[in-house]
Order: C-alpha cells, then structure tokens, then sequence
C-alpha cells in the first residue's frame, strides 16, 4: 500500500510540473487537489493547516523549537519569519525531498514597507495620498522579498485606526476608509502585480480582520466593542475593497467583535467574508490568537479553541500548534468534520498551485537574483520619490522653508539628526541601519563643501537629561538656521507599543523651546509613528516638517524637501490631535444634537480644551498658495440614474510649482440613521505650474452615497447633500445639492 501512493505521488508531481499555474483552469487545480487530498494522512492535511515561525524574527514566544522536524514529518506545510534564498532552499528541500508528500512549504513574512530597501511607514506613505507611488512601493518591497525566497507578506494592515495612542497606526492608511479602500488595493496590487504566478509576485494578506484599530483606549490587543453598523459603515470597507482587489489571504485579528474574538468568529469569517464578499483565499490566524481564546474567556481548553476557530472559519493556525495537537481528536469525537478540514486544505494548496510551487518550488530562491535586486538603485530612487511625497508641512511661518542653498552655516540637532537606526521604524523587514541615510547625511551630500554644517544630538529621545542642551545651542547660536530632528524611536509604535501619552518624549519640547529662544530661525522636523500632540511647539517654531519614519531614502528625502527640489505635497491621513483628551477625534465625526456653540454652555464641548484638532485630516501645506474657485455642479437636483459633475478651479497663485490634493467631501444631511458630518468621496492630486489654474471636475452617483440604513441595507436614500471642495478637511467651499428618485 506504501509502495502504491509513492507511487501514485510521483505520478501526481510528474503530471503537474507539464502545465504552468498560469494556464491552469481552476478546475484542472481542483483536480490536482483531489487527487492529493485523496492521499493524504489527516496528520499531512492538518499539516498545511499549521504555519510555524523559523527561530528568525518572532513576535510572540516560538513555542515550537523543531519545525525542521516537522516539516519533514509533513506536520507543518508553511513557514514564516525564514527568508533569504539560500535559507529558504534548503528549507523547501526538506519539504520537497523528505517529506512523503512532496507538497511545498509556503514561505510568510512581514514585509510591510519594504524588504531590504525600505520606504516610508504605511502611515507616510499614506500621507502621499499618491496610488501609483504607494502601490510602486509594495511592488518594489514584493520583488525583492520574492527574491529572498519569500511567498507571502502579512501586508497590507487596513485598520481603520482612530487612536493615536495605538503604536499599530503607523501600519495603515490612518482614520479613514474611503483612502483607506484605495490604498488598501494599491498595496495589494503591488504585492500581488497582475500575476500571481510570476516569480517576483507575492501573496498579500489582508488584516487584521476585523476592526482591530478600534482597540479601546488605543491599548494593543485591548477589548473591541462596536455596533454592526459603525463595523460596516467605517471599518470594513478597506478590508472588502482589499479582498475585491484579489487578495487571497486575509489575517483574523486579535480582538473580540461582539463579545467573540475574531479567530472564532463565524460572524465575520463565514457570514460576512466567505458568504457576503465571496472569498476564495485562505484565512491564517494572528500569531497564536487560537491559544488566546482562553484568556479572552470564550473556551476553557486549546481544544475548544480548536473546534472554535475551525468551526467559524479559520484555515491556517499561526504557530499556536492548536491545530496540530487537537485536529486529530475533534475529528474522533466529531466535533469538526473531514468536509471543512478538506476545504481549509484546498484553499491553501490551491494558492501554492497558482504561485507555480508545485511546478518549481524553489522558483523564489535564486541568490543570483536576490544579489542583483536587493537594494537595486531603482528601488533606492523609488524609495526616494515616495519618501518626499510622504513628507507633511504642517507649519512654515513667513516662508522659513525652504531654505536657501547660500546659506553660510548650518546647525543640524537633535537626537534624530544623525540617526539612522530609527529611520527604518517598526517591522522593517531585512532592512539594515548600515543602508539608511540619515538627515545629516543627506544634507551634507546635497550642500557639499560650500555649507557648514554643525550637529549636536543635544539630547536623548526619553529620560530628563539637558546636558547636552549647551553644546547644541552654542552651536545654534553660531549658524544661520537650525534644523531640529525629533520624534519617536521606532520601537515607541508598532505592535505592543502604544502610548498614554502622544507627546514628544523626554526633554525634546524644552530643546526646541530653548533653540527658539536663540532667535534663530528653526525648523522642526519630526518622525514618529503616530499623530503627536504637539501644540506648544506649534505655538513657537516656524516652520515645522512632519516626516514620519520615511526608511532607507530619508535623509536625502528630507534635505530635498528642506531646500526646495522638492515642493512638499503631502496631506495628513489622519487627524492630529491637541491633546490625548480628544480622542479619538477624526474629521468623519457625528454632528450630535447640541452640536459646539461658543456661545452655549449645553453643547458638546470641552471647558478645557478646543475642539477642533491641532491640524485636520487632509491637511498640508505647499511652498506655494493655491486657491479654490466656488463650486459649480451640472445639476443642482439629481436622480439615481443621472451622474452628477462637480467642478472646481484651483489655481496657484504662488511664485513655485507645486503639487496640490483637491478633496471632495460630502455631508448626507438627513439619513433614516444620522450620517458623518464629512465623508471624502474622492480626491485628485495635481501638478499647478506657479500661475496655473485647473478645472477640476468630479463625477459623483446616488452609489457613492450609499450608507448601511435603519435595516442595514446598504442603499441610498433621496434628500439633500452638502458638496464640500478644499484643500483639507477643515477648510472648504460647500454648496447643496438634492437627490430625488
Ligand atoms: C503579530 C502581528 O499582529 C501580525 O500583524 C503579524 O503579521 C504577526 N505577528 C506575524 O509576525
């Protein structure tokens, strides 16, 4: 009998190496998989259900110390957190030459922003609010992670995240989900390109679904409690739009939604992914979030985590051995049937068949090609023209910025200046310190010789240290301008690291305070992962440059921003908040009914703080002005079969070229459930020549203003709707218009 299935695995393996994935049908793949599936032990199916971390990069405890063994046993079918070409080969080796079934291992990783080179965090990059340059990132970040031997990215994050406090905001696209949607298929389009099948493309996995951004306090893997219809109307619909891109993973989340964690949520992963949207991928756990359904307090035991998280939906269990240790007994009580264990295994193989792993497994493990692509000066120049797009002017008082390239001396401070090591920020892949630049770096390479340039850390991101405040303002003192990098350290966002408290740490805000105090002009230019609350630094520097963790190309990004080959352009994807005690506060917010009047004590309000935020979703500022014509529509009534145009004439009126966001909101004014008091429904980003003007013209439907109504029919509903056109969420030209059948 043994001798036999060798036999027949031979035959099986021979026949698929005669057709290429790319011109299988599916139903020649389904073929291939019954005919595995018919010989396969459960041990082997469970196996491609299981997905162990290599002893490389964790983020949790590696709770398995021999997968080696494993794979060779046929106990586990996938592998994360091992790259490299020659790493993975031999990995592939064991799983193709050792194992009985010769099924190839799928190789994971987090590549969020980049492999080896690596481009802004998502949140900056998101900040371009430029599709083509965000979706050219993950096609950089998949050819060179596929040239390490890599299959699969855990990427991209589409959490809707409104908490600046949450350190997990630097992996999205920020608060909002109309960009967010759009980003969310850049990212998988670049990952995935138009093949799947090609050799330099990866899977994408789409997470953490659902609704993990919402974590309560904006504490990480805190509690999730929201109604179905905040769920649908703002959290899902990056996660849906990723999935109609063609995403063929999709990650659960760690979080509970309606008192059940996702990874046993039939709720989310039956109803709503398989059922409503169609998915056809794979659904892989967070690492170990089957376990964690006990502390959650939902099952007593691994094995009823098991049966849960089966049941509901999930193929792919992330390192937690749960699948591996209690499939087998599940299936003897009948607690699970052999029906969903098939299926989860034909949603797994069937990705391997389309990524041509069964007709040459070890396709993405070629060192001659990982050597010519890692770091190819294309992507460093790509990395490079995203990374200044990413870069947010947030302030620039009597045209501080940009500076003049005669300048005599310059003091370049702070504990960021000369840093390279934060650049790469959270989940930086392969990325190595030794390949960033740093600002001082690209700042000397672009002024050469003619430029003195000063630097002082002057002092350290946390603690109460000054010391080192004296050297940095003497130096300050004898330059013309002084640049002050501060921020974050890359390790304070990300995952496990939120913050109570979103100001700059340590003694930053006195260092820039007391530079300002020199008289000299200063520019602040801050990276971090997340919104600051920064308003006393608002209140005193000039000019102030948010640049996020902008990876490998920063300090020339930067530079090129500071003196002006580069006129920035980017528009914040998320709301900054004054203070902590706003939040969450993002610009799609509720009008309630006793709406903010100055003038009323009884209205929604704060004794001891603003409302509004300290700079609005949307908001950037150019070297250049641009002003906004009133709104013109071709109609000001309009049907559910009609197209309604929407024009607007921007023009520069400033003395540069510059890029500008036009962003279109809309305000549903009376809805048979109450509506946002903005929602962006489209945007375009433009080149004005300086003393250009531009039409503008967007085209809206009654589709576009669909919303979940009383009965959650995702519908529209006649009535009148306000048009608000500018270049920030807060600063906008309004008129109406009405919706009739
Ligand atoms: C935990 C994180 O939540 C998830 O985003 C990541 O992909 C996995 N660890 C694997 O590293």
């Amino acid at each position: 009998m043994k001798q036999l299935s060798k036999i027949l695995v031979a035959i099986l393996l021979l026949s698929n190496t005669l057709l290429s994935a790319q011109n299988r049908s599916e139903a020649e793949i389904d073929h291939k998989i019954d005919s595995l599936l018919a010989l396969m032990t459960l041990e082997e199916k469970v196996g491609q259900l299981t997905l162990f971390t290599s002893d490389w990069d964790v983020t949790g405890p590696t709770i398995r110390a021999n997968y080696k063994n494993d794979i060779q046993s046929g106990r586990c079918g996938n592998i994360f957190n091992a790259h490299t070409a020659k790493y993975n080969r031999e990995l592939q080796r064991i799983a193709v030459e050792e194992t009985r079934m010769k099924i190839p291992l799928l190789f994971g990783y987090d590549v969020i922003h980049g492999y080896k080179t690596i481009f802004p965090i998502p949140l900056g990059e998101a900040a371009s609010w430029d599709l083509a340059a965000i979706e050219k990132g993950s096609r950089i970040a998949a050819i060179e992670a596929t040239a390490a031997g890599l299959h699969w990215t855990f990427a991209p994050m589409v959490d809707i995240a409104r908490d600046p406090r949450w350190g997990r905001i630097m992996e999205g696209a920020g608060e909002d989900p109309y960009l967010g949607s759009l980003i969310a298929v850049a990212r998988v389009r670049g990952f995935q390109g138009d093949d799947i099948s090609a050799n330099n493309t990866m899977l994408a996995c789409v997470k953490h679904f659902a609704a993990y951004g919402a974590a309560q306090a904006g504490r990480d893997y805190h509690t999730v409690d929201m109604s179905e219809r905040m769920l649908r109307d703002q959290y899902l619909s990056p996660y849906k739009a990723a999935i109609d891109a063609g995403a063929y993973t999709v990650m659960t989340s760690f979080n509970e939604y309606d008192g059940v964690p996702a990874t046993g949520n039939s709720f989310l992963l039956r109803d709503i992914l398989r059922d409503e949207w169609g998915f056809k991928g794979f659904v892989v756990t967070d690492y170990t979030s089957i376990n964690e359904m006990i502390p959650h307090g939902i099952v007593a035991n691994e094995k009823e985590a098991g049966e849960l998280s089966l049941n509901a939906g999930v193929d792919m269990d992330m390192q937690g051995a749960v699948y591996y240790n209690y499939l087998k007994e599940l299936l003897k009580e009948n607690r699970i049937n052999m029906v969903q264990i098939d299926q989860s295994v034909r949603y797994i193989l069937r990705t391997k068949y389309l990524l041509g792993l069964f007709d040459d497994p070890y396709r993405y493990s070629d060192e001659a090609r990982q050597q010519r692509l890692l770091l190819a000066p294309e992507h460093q120049e790509a990395a490079r023209d995203v990374a200044r797009k990413s870069i947010v002017l947030l302030k620039n008082d009597k045209n501080t910025l940009p500076l003049s390239k005669s300048v005599k001396t310059l003091a370049v401070i702070g504990p960021l200046a000369d840093n390279k090591t934060e650049l790469k920020a959270a989940w930086s892949g392969a990325g190595e310190d030794q390949h960033s630049v740093s600002l001082l770096t690209g700042l000397k390479d672009k002024l050469g010789n003619g430029v003195k340039i000063n630097h002082a850390q002057g002092c350290d991101f946390e603690g109460t240290d000054k010391s080192g405040f004296k050297a940095a303002i003497d130096l300050a003192k004898k330059s013309d301008v002084v640049i002050v990098a501060v921020g974050e350290r890359a390790s304070m966002s990300g995952e496990a690291a939120s913050r109570a408290h979103i100001t700059l740490p340590g003694v930053q805000s006195d260092l820039i305070k007391e530079l300002v105090a020199t008289g000299k002009p200063v520019v602040v230019v801050l990276m971090n992962g997340r919104p600051l609350a920064i308003p006393e630094i608002d209140a005193i520097a000039p000019a102030i440059l948010e640049t996020w963790f902008l990876g490998t190309q920063a300090g020339p990004a930067i530079a090129d921003v500071l003196f002006g080959d580069y006129n920035p352009s980017g528009k914040l994807p998320v709301t900054f908040p004054r203070n902590e005690g706003q939040i969450p506060i993002h610009y799609n917010m509720k009008n309630t009914g006793r709406p903010m009047d100055p003038n009323n004590k009884y209205t929604s309000k704060y004794l001891d703080s603003p409302n509004t935020p300290l700079y609005p979703f949307g908001y950037g500022l150019s070297y250049t002005t641009f002003t906004y014509s009133d709104i013109k529509v071709n109609k000001e009534v309009f049907t559910p079969r009609e197209e309604l145009k929407i024009n607007v004439t921007v023009s520069n009126t400033g003395k540069r070229d510059g890029e500008e966001v036009v962003q279109l909101y809309v305000r549903d004014l009376v809805g048979s459930v109450t509506r946002p008091v903005k929602e962006l429904k489209g945007f375009q980003k433009m080149m004005l020549k300086a003393g250009e003007s531009k039409e503008v013209t967007f085209t809206l439907t009654a589709n576009d203003l669909k919303f979940y109504n009383r009965q959650m029919n995702f519908t529209y509903e006649p009535g009148d709707f306000e048009l608000f056109i500018g270049t920030n969420s807060a600063d906008t030209k309004s008129r109406k218009v009405k919706l009739v059948e």
